[in-house]
């Protein structure tokens, strides 16, 4: 695998494929991989000629207290687990190679969907998002981009961008891999301790029981985000509930009633650690 640190040399690398006529499936990460972004380089794999990885903690995506700094960076490792899986290229550029000495003036913000979920506690996240994806799809060039529904708002919102920018690029979303106790897969679990690691199981109890209650015919989101709070409580009595919604799955609008498919999502700190889940219910 060909680890690629400047801008130049990724749009050569890529620029060889297209003339080659291969596809190119990409997948950007944050890095401190796990099965999930294995989940994605697989799919990638299956249906493109070469897969693209990024490995980039991206500064503009996180809040003045966000967890930027301790965020963790574990880049023998992802080479490894990378190689092992298939892929061709990683792109693993500094934050000076991709917004310059200065920083970036130019920002790419989707209008909206920000205002719900996520985006209602951490002000500016989903811009550094989108512009981070719209420079890579500007590099890198893919065919494909790969994204797992775990981070379902910011799904929504890349498909929203690369739509409204049109980008010839086809996203691809891929479900969420789990623990085989429930918990599902995130780079930011390796912050909690053995206590905290079981009391975040709760998110996943309490959207399951949210999903047992719906097909027991419970369509009241009300109600359902109700039950799912004290569930969660009950499991983890300390920790801080930052949403539960029932929304919209393309415009991440609340329900006041759940008519067709719905997303059901949840933020919760355990002790310092913010954990995302959701399930789409049909
Ligand atoms: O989902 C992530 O890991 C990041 O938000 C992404 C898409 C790589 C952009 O930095």
């Amino acid at each position: 695998m060909q680890v690629i640190e400047t801008i130049k040399e990724m749009r050569a690398v890529t620029a060889k494929y297209r003339t080659e006529g291969k596809t190119i499936g990409f997948v950007p990460t944050m890095g401190a991989l796990h099965e999930g972004h294995m989940s994605l380089v697989r799919a990638a794999r299956a249906e493109n000629d070469i897969v693209i990885a990024s490995v980039f903690v991206n500064p503009t995506q996180f809040g003045p207290n966000e967890d930027y700094t301790r965020y963790p960076r574990t880049f023998d490792e992802d080479c490894e687990l990378l190689e092992r899986e298939g892929c061709g290229a990683l792109f693993f550029p500094s934050p000076e190679e991709m917004y310059g000495m200065a920083g970036s003036l130019t920002w790419v913000s989707v209008d909206q969907l920000p205002e719900h979920l996520c985006g209602l506690h951490r002000p500016d996240h989903f811009q550094g998002v989108t512009t981070v994806v719209a420079k890579f799809f500007n590099i890198v060039d893919p065919h494909r981009a790969y994204f797992g529904q775990k981070d379902y708002q910011q799904s929504v919102i890349i498909r929203r961008m690369t739509a409204d920018l049109n980008f010839p690029v086809e996203i691809r979303v891929m479900p969420i891999v789990r623990e085989s106790d429930g918990l599902a897969l995130s780079s930011r679990n390796r912050y909690l301790s053995a206590d905290e690691r079981l009391k975040a199981l709760a998110l996943v109890d309490s959207l399951r029981l949210a999903e047992q209650l719906y097909s027991q015919g419970e369509k009241n989101p009300a109600v359902l985000t109700d039950m799912m709070q004290r569930s969660i409580l009950g499991g983890a009595p300390n920790a801080k509930i930052e949403y539960i919604a029932v929304v919209h799955p393309d415009t991440l609008e609340p329900l006041k009633t759940i008519k067709g498919t719905a997303v059901i999502a949840l933020a919760v700190v355990i002790g310092t650690t913010r954990l995302i889940d959701n399930v789409i219910i049909e």
